[in-house]
């Protein structure tokens, strides 16, 4: 038997995403996935991969939390503090794991944006970035201010990672919540090491 094309598996993931996930949640993956395959289109980067990594980063997303921790401690990483708090976190990270699994992909650019798409990582590649910002500046996403979310269309791929970070880590700080080390070490990355405190 042949393995399968990422446009197959893509087909699975979104039948299993349609089935999991509440409608707003599923939509809120479909634009995500339309988004991120755009964005992949301008800079060069698969934009299979792309689509198959945005329908799937929410897919564990309704899951429960015993399951989200079992699944999560597979990947071999560390449980942060902000994780154990607050297990729904770590839908990402099950959720890479459940597409390795279950969906036999193997391809560790799609499974890390998966992975990171909820804190970023120091080290994210330019699929990593584009989820990762879809995620937060989606066309269904409510109270971005347009002309913001117009300064960000007309950056650079990291540049629009900075001024999407910078937002989430501002917005995070002003109501009192924490932030993850890795997201300010992500943005210290892209700031050329120059850390924000
Ligand atoms: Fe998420
Ligand atoms: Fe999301």
């Amino acid at each position: 038997m042949l393995p399968e094309t990422l446009k197959e598996i893509t087909e699975r993931v979104n039948l299993y995403a349609l089935g999991v996930l509440a409608p707003p949640r599923y939509e809120h993956s479909l634009r995500v996935a339309i988004l991120s395959r755009e964005m992949a289109e301008r800079y060069s980067v698969d934009p299979v991969a792309a689509y198959l990594a945005g329908i799937a980063h929410d897919m564990c997303k309704s899951s429960r939390e015993r399951w989200l921790l079992a699944m999560a401690l597979k990947d071999g990483l560390p449980i942060q503090e902000v994780e154990e708090q607050k297990p729904s976190l770590l839908h990402g990270r099950a959720a890479a794991v459940l597409l390795q699994s279950d969906f036999a992909v193997e391809d560790d650019s799609i499974l890390d944006a998966v992975r990171h798409h909820t804190f970023g990582a120091a080290d994210m590649d330019s699929l990593g970035k584009i989820v990762f910002v879809a995620d937060k500046i989606e066309p269904g996403r409510t109270g971005l201010d347009p002309d913001w979310l117009r300064r960000v269309h007309e950056q650079s791929l990291d540049g629009m990672t900075r001024m999407v970070l910078e937002h989430n880590i501002g917005y995070l700080d002003s109501r009192g919540k924490s932030v993850s080390p890795v997201t300010r070490a992500m943005l210290a990355s892209l700031q050329g090491g120059k850390r924000l405190r």
